[in-house]
């Protein structure tokens, strides 16, 4: 039997040699995962979709080979299904687990103490945590009224190593036009990642310009428009010399043996994503005519979310009452910018379901 050791003598409380600044960050919250039936879930922009049936057909077979040995550390099945996919070579990819890996990557392999982040704001919140836990310094760069990124609208542009763009943005779904990435590709000093998460639900991609902006990257994932965020995959599309770089940075066997196969076969399947991704495009735009006519005040969305709030409702009531409801959305509140409800572009029954309560609670004062 181990007695209970106190912690005296030489004995060292392990947190008192924790670094000062993870002592002190605040830890990224992601959204409320309630994952029961009971909820309709809108708030962390999953698929409402299952994935392709080919997917589970692609985990059987993995199993069945057996996964007592390790997977193969460039995923190379998927490199080359998603090259030839989206016309660039394999060795312009790598892999990750989910593209907030992808992210870490980055991040580790940009970014050292002191130096600066850029951002748009408001964005993608983990952003700030990664370059917290490098001890880097974040430079928020606000949102033009047209919804682009201005660099002139910060002092010493120049100092950035590395700016990350959500495009389209989360929480706005707004995007930026492909001039618009150009122009501020070309005046950043550093690289610019263009986090790719929703682009699958618009027509703009960077991906076509990395060999013409070699300091342009591209992250994905096939959280969303793949149905497949319990899985964790995503990817990075850059220049083959960048690429070979950030291998160095990644652990070993970032992406599992099952979620390669089902990766693969996910994207192989275009029909499949194809008829998922109208659906939530007709759905999107039907959902947001009706909260516009709740009197929503809903921005145009090129995501599978909309970004809405009620001049006459508080959101962060509005979100209590569709808990209460067993309606998950995400209410966001974002300092000198605003608050607001994200809500996913769900099934026409989920957000229908949704739209009963809303009529009801707005007709509340
Ligand atoms: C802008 C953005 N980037 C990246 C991610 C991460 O996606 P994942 O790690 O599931 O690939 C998300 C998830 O919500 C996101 O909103």
């Amino acid at each position: 039997m181990h007695r209970k050791a106190s912690m005296t003598g030489s004995m060292k409380n392990p947190l008192d040699s924790l670094l000062p600044h993870i002592r002190e960050m605040e830890g990224y919250v992601p959204g409320e995962q309630l994952n029961t039936r009971k909820y309709i879930k809108l708030n962390t922009n999953e698929n409402p979709y299952p994935p392709s049936p080919d997917v589970l057909v692609a985990i059987q077979k993995q199993l069945q080979r057996g996964i007592e040995q390790y997977p193969d550390p460039l995923a190379t099945s998927f490199r080359l299904m998603a090259a030839s996919q989206l016309g660039v070579r394999p060795e312009s990819i790598l892999c990750g687990n989910g593209s907030d890996d992808i992210l870490t990557i980055v991040t580790r392999a940009f970014l050292g103490t002191s130096e600066s982040l850029g951002i748009p704001y408001p964005s993608y919140t983990l952003y700030e945590t990664l370059a917290t836990l490098e001890q880097a310094n974040i430079v928020f760069v606000p949102f033009t009224n047209e919804w682009t990124v201005d660099l002139r609208k910060i002092n010493d542009s120049k100092r950035l190593k590395l700016f990350y763009l959500p495009n389209p943005n989360s929480p706005t779904g707004t995007v930026l036009r492909k001039e618009e990435l150009i122009d501020l590709a070309e005046r950043l000093p550093c690289p610019l990642l263009v986090d790719e998460a929703y682009a699958d639900f618009t027509s703009e991609s960077a991906i076509d310009l990395i060999e013409a902006y070699p300091n342009i990257m591209v992250s994905r994932t096939l959280s969303k428009s793949y149905s497949l965020a319990g899985l964790r995959f995503g990817y990075l599309v850059a220049t083959p010399p960048l690429i070979e770089q950030l291998l160095k940075v990644k652990d070993s066997y970032n992406c599992n043996a099952l979620s390669i196969a089902a990766a693969t076969a996910a994207i192989a399947d275009q029909k499949w994503f194809a008829q998922n991704r109208q659906k939530i495009l007709t759905q999107r735009e039907k959902f947001s005519d009706e909260l516009s006519q709740l009197g929503f005040e809903v921005l145009p969305s090129s995501a599978n979310f909309v970004w809405c709030s009620h001049p006459a409702h508080e959101s962060q009531t509005l979100y209590k009452r569709l808990r209460e409801n067993h309606i998950l959305v995400r209410y966001m509140r974002y300092p000198h910018w605003g608050e607001g409800l994200r809500i996913t572009i769900g099934t026409e029954e989920q957000l229908e379901a949704l739209l009963v309560i809303l009529r009801r609670l707005c007709r509340q004062k």
